[in-house]
């Protein structure tokens, strides 16, 4: 009976929901606490005089006072009672990591104490003395109209450095004229949505794993988004004519464009097999299809020459995608399309309709920055920091976890280690649960895609220095 409407005690204004007595004593307990309700350092009633205000058994309180004394919301001492832990700010409840994990410290921290999720540069390492360089150049030398509307397809002192830049790291067959610039990858990924459903292009397949942002992106814009099938070789591009057992069919068959990260799949890190990447651009061509390549990350490459652009096989038939987010700031909203000569203009007239974005002074700064070699250097000099880091990372794993596969290590700022069966949501429970920020593989499966892998995806980039070496034991602390 009581443990079906709410019922208060005495001193603590506990109120019990729920027919489980315990479980909804320690929610009760915890809410109470993350609200600030109960501060730290508050002495609780003892586990026999809160019993007898709750009408509940003795043994019934003190078990979630033991629990909730494991899962570092209360302490217990000898001789003071238990009373509320002392932490900097309330936290959210996370659960407890399984029985099995490794050992809890008594507090953990609301904001996670480390991040190594994907996505993200050191934002530390940002060159600021060199952009401002560059900045100060290009606002001197800007000619007045740079300060006026322009043209929607970007500044031509930046899509000419592109040009140049992409011709020569990437591999990218790109003149001014076919370039744009936009506002992040996502802003580029949104224009195409845009044009290719304008054109009458109802689906556009996916891989099986990505982001799901980018998906969105598609889906909101009309798009149908069948996903192609994933084997150890990779995204299995032939299903786009002729889709096997696992494929989407009918809409795979049916797609006008692809969504691809060939360089470097994301998140699982491998490159699209040679085979795999002439296959894609012939399916484009027989069937009047794009593929969208996204080279999120092209410039980091560590253990061999650089995997070159897919679009350097058909640029009018590849429409290449690429940002400052990983190799300056995402901060910045600086990215470019090289585009075949058949979508140029329609991207330009789609994106000048509704907004003309990215200041042109930033990118005045970017083609300087470019042009002057520091963009080289800078990339330079953060391949071999993230590199030393992916080498630190690798290590520290092999030493505390021998049996943990880490791969998608060729490229990058992030790895993924492989998991046992079964195993990804409870070690991510104990990741919150050690404040470290982390994701797992299954975050990035197509919600159509059976789950067959576990991991998780380390983002090795972000930390600062001085938290680097600490975010690696966190990581350690929770594989199995
Ligand atoms: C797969 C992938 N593509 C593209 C991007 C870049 O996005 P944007 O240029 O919009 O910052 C990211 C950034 O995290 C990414 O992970």
């Amino acid at each position: 009976m009581a443990n079906e409407c709410a019922n208060f005690g005495a001193d603590l204004h506990l109120e019990l929901r729920g027919p489980r007595l315990r479980a909804g004593l320690m929610d009760a307990l915890r809410e109470a606490v993350r609200t600030g309700r109960l501060e730290a350092g508050t002495r609780l009633p003892s586990s026999r005089t809160l019993a007898a205000d709750l009408g509940m058994a003795r043994n019934t309180v003190a078990d979630a006072y033991a629990e909730l004394v494991a899962e570092g919301w209360l302490t217990a001492r000898q001789g003071s009672g238990t009373v509320v832990a002392r932490r900097a700010e309330p936290r959210t409840a996370v659960r407890p990591p399984p029985v099995s994990s490794p050992v809890l410290s008594p507090t953990r921290p609301a904001a996670p104490a480390h991040n190594l999720r994907a996505g993200t540069p050191d934002l530390a390492s940002f060159p600021r003395a060199e952009w401002l360089k560059a900045y100060r150049r290009a606002l001197t030398d800007a000619p007045n109209e740079a300060f006026g509307y322009g043209d929607s397809r970007g500044r031509i002192e930046l899509r000419t450095a592109l040009a140049d830049y992409l011709a020569r790291a990437r591999g990218v067959h790109a003149r001014p004229e076919r370039i744009v610039i936009c506002a992040g990858f996502v802003h580029g990924l949104l224009l195409m949505g845009q044009v290719l459903r304008n054109r009458g292009v109802r689906n556009v397949a996916v891989e099986s794993y990505g982001l799901g942002l980018h998906a969105g992106l598609l889906t909101g814009a009309g798009l149908g988004i069948p996903v192609l099938p994933f084997d150890e070789r990779g995204t299995r591009v032939e299903e786009l004519s002729d889709p096997g057992e696992y494929g989407e069919g009918e809409a795979l068959v049916s797609a006008g464009a692809v969504l691809m990260t060939a360089a470097h799949q994301f998140p699982l890190g491998g490159a699209l097999p040679p085979d795999r990447r002439a296959a894609v651009v012939d399916w484009a061509r027989a069937s009047g299809g794009f593929v969208l390549e996204d080279d999120y990350d092209g410039e980091f490459r560590y253990d061999r020459q650089p995997v070159g652009a897919l679009q350097g096989l058909d640029p009018e038939r590849v429409v290449y995608l690429g940002t400052a987010s990983k190799s300056l700031a995402p901060g910045l909203r600086l990215a470019w399309m090289v585009l075949p000569e058949s979508l140029a203009g329609e991207v330009a007239a789609t994106k000048g309709a509704v907004d003309w974005t990215s200041s042109a002074p930033d990118q005045l700064a970017f083609a300087e920055f470019l042009r002057s070699g520091a963009y080289d250097r800078h990339v330079r000099a953060m391949r071999l920091r993230y590199r030393r880091r992916r080498d630190q990372l690798v290590a520290a794993v092999a030493a505390h976890s021998p049996d943990t596969r880490v791969s998608g290590i060729a490229a990058g700022l992030h790895a993924v280690l492989a998991l046992p069966p079964g195993t990804e949501q409870a070690v991510l429970r104990s990741a919150a649960w050690h404040g470290l920020a982390v994701q797992g593989v299954n975050q990035f499966r197509r919600p159509t895609v059976p789950p067959t892998l576990d991991g998780l995806v380390v983002g090795y980039a972000t930390p600062p220095d001085s938290a680097w070496n600490s975010a690696l034991q966190s990581l350690c602390r929770v594989l199995p």
